[in-house]
């Protein structure tokens, strides 16, 4: 598994959110960089717990930037974002307990969810955002 190399097609018509983003990305990779070291359980439990935090701001910021401008998927992408958020709480708890496997499967799912959700969910708010004052 390779770190998450980010390309034009993350964009997604907001500065604000594309950084965001970016941070996120910073925080996958360092999570693959961790596990490429074979770094501590502990180190890899604060990485996620990192990256769960911030996902809980990053889609409050980024609801509130869809509603403000009458997004017309609001209510299904926020459902994909409260889908997201009980699979990290879920992935967490396995991770914090030393589950077998569950390293990895945090790491697939971080790799996954953001070039997955990033490209194909978020970059569908771009035109209804991008063009806005
Ligand atoms: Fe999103
Ligand atoms: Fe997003």
């Amino acid at each position: 598994m390779t770190p998450v190399e980010w390309t034009p097609d993350f964009e997604v018509g907001s500065r604000a959110m594309d950084l965001q983003h970016q941070h996120l990305v910073g925080i996958v990779n360092r999570y693959h960089v961790a596990m490429q070291h074979h770094a501590p359980r502990a180190e890899l439990v604060r990485t996620f717990e990192e990256a769960a935090d911030y996902a809980r701001q990053h889609f409050h910021d980024e609801e509130a930037l869809m509603a403000e401008h009458a997004y017309p998927r609001f209510a299904a992408h926020r459902l994909l974002h409260r889908q997201l958020m009980d699979r990290i709480t879920e992935l967490l708890l396995k991770l914090r307990a030393g589950e077998a496997g569950a390293r990895r499967e945090v790491q697939v799912f971080l790799n996954q969810w953001l070039a997955g959700h990033i490209r194909d969910c978020d970059v569908d708010y771009k035109p209804f955002v991008e063009n806005a004052a």
